[in-house]
């Protein structure tokens, strides 16, 4: 019934028809990967986002401490004193549990006469200039280890700022 002709053309066809399933589904393997990449895309750009936040968070504390000492207000550095008042006093001479702060910015370090400091702070030396007062402020015993002054220390700089502010207007 069937010559070689025809039997050639149906091997042909059935070929043709082959190969058009091939790369019917080699086009949607090559579709499927592009969306995938597409998905890799998205989720490296979500990884990206909190990289930018913390650049913000690391940008904060590059604001020099002078800039912010420049805008400080000595009257809401006065609320931030009571912490202190406890220990300490703003008159001259008159040394509590700590010793007196009067002129206490810009003077020489531990050096109020009468007051028994700690070998920490006696040996720390020079003068607490502001910059130098908001480090020792923000973590007493992280700046001078060993010292007896037990406070916490104030986190934000801006009320480290304002109280020393505060205390350099007395
Ligand atoms: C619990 C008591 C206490 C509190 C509260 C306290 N201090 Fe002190 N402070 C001390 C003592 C004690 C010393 C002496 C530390 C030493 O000898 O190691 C000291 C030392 C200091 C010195 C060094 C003075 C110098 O003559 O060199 C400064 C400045 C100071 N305090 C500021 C403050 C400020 C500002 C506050 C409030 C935010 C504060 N202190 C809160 C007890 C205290």
């Amino acid at each position: 019934m069937f010559d070689t002709m025809t039997m050639t053309k149906a091997v042909g066809a059935l070929c043709a028809a082959l190969l058009i399933y091939l790369l019917g589904g080699w086009a949607a393997k090559g579709l499927f990967n592009v969306d995938n990449n597409g998905e890799d895309h998205v989720s490296g750009y979500r990884v990206e986002v909190p990289d930018g936040d913390m650049a913000e968070v690391e940008a904060e504390p590059e604001i020099p401490f002078e800039e912010i000492y420049a805008s400080a207000d000595a009257g809401s550095g006065e609320r931030l004193w009571r912490q202190c008042s406890a220990c300490h006093s703003l008159n001259a001479g008159q040394n509590g549990l700590g010793p007196s702060l009067a002129g206490v910015v810009g003077a020489d370090v531990g050096a109020i006469d009468g007051f028994g400091y700690s070998d920490a702070l006696a040996g720390l030396g020079g003068v607490w200039e502001p910059e130098r007062l908001s480090g020792f402020l923000e973590n007493p015993r992280g700046f001078a280890r060993g010292t007896a002054m037990s406070f916490g220390g104030i986190n934000d700089v801006e009320d480290r700022a304002n109280l020393i502010a505060y205390l350099a207007s007395q």
